[in-house]
C-alpha cells in the first residue's frame, strides 16, 4: 500500500538556525520558509535526491506543534510521511484494521497541495504517521 518516503518532519525551535544548518553546514537545497496559517505552522523544505526534510516552526497562536516544542525543546522529528496512491483505499483499509485516523478522517490538502491524513502514533510505533495520495 505505501510507496515512497515522501518527507520527514523535524520541530523545530529556531527556523533560521535549522535552515542553515542544512544548508550551510550540510550543503542542502533548502526552500524559503512558507507560511502555512491554515497549517499553523512556518515550513522550509529541504530537499534531499530520494526525499525531502521539512523544518516546521510554529505560525500563530494555535499551532499544531507548539506543545511538541514545549515537550521538546531542542526540536526533534514530528513525523513522517509516506505515498499512497488512493488515500480513501489507504484509510478505508488502516480503519478496517483497527487503526485510528486523527480528525473526521476526511482527508485534507497538505503542504504540497495534495490530500493528506495523519494516523495515531499509538498504532504505529510512537510515530505520528502521514500519508499523502501523489
Ligand atoms: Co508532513
Amino acid at each position: 500500500m505505501i510507496g515512497r518516503l515522501n518527507h520527514v518532519a523535524i520541530a523545530v525551535p529556531d527556523l533560521a538556525a535549522a535552515t542553515a544548518n542544512y544548508r550551510d553546514v550540510l550543503g542542502a537545497k533548502v526552500s524559503a520558509p512558507h507560511d502555512l496559517p491554515e497549517h499553523g505552522v512556518t515550513v522550509v523544505f529541504v530537499e534531499l535526491g530520494n526525499t525531502k526534510i521539512e523544518l516546521l516552526h510554529p505560525f500563530g497562536a494555535n499551532s499544531p506543534i507548539a506543545g511538541f516544542l514545549e515537550k521538546n525543546a531542542a526540536g526533534g522529528i514530528h513525523h513522517v510521511c509516506y505515498e499512497v496512491d488512493d488515500i480513501i483505499a489507504a484509510r478505508d483499509k488502516l480503519k478496517a484494521s483497527g487503526k485510528r485516523v486523527i480528525g473526521d478522517g476526511e482527508p485534507k490538502i497538505g503542504a504540497h497541495g495534495k490530500p493528506v491524513l495523519f494516523l495515531h502514533p499509538k498504532d504505529f510505533s510512537g510515530t505520528l504517521v502521514e500519508i499523502e495520495q501523489v
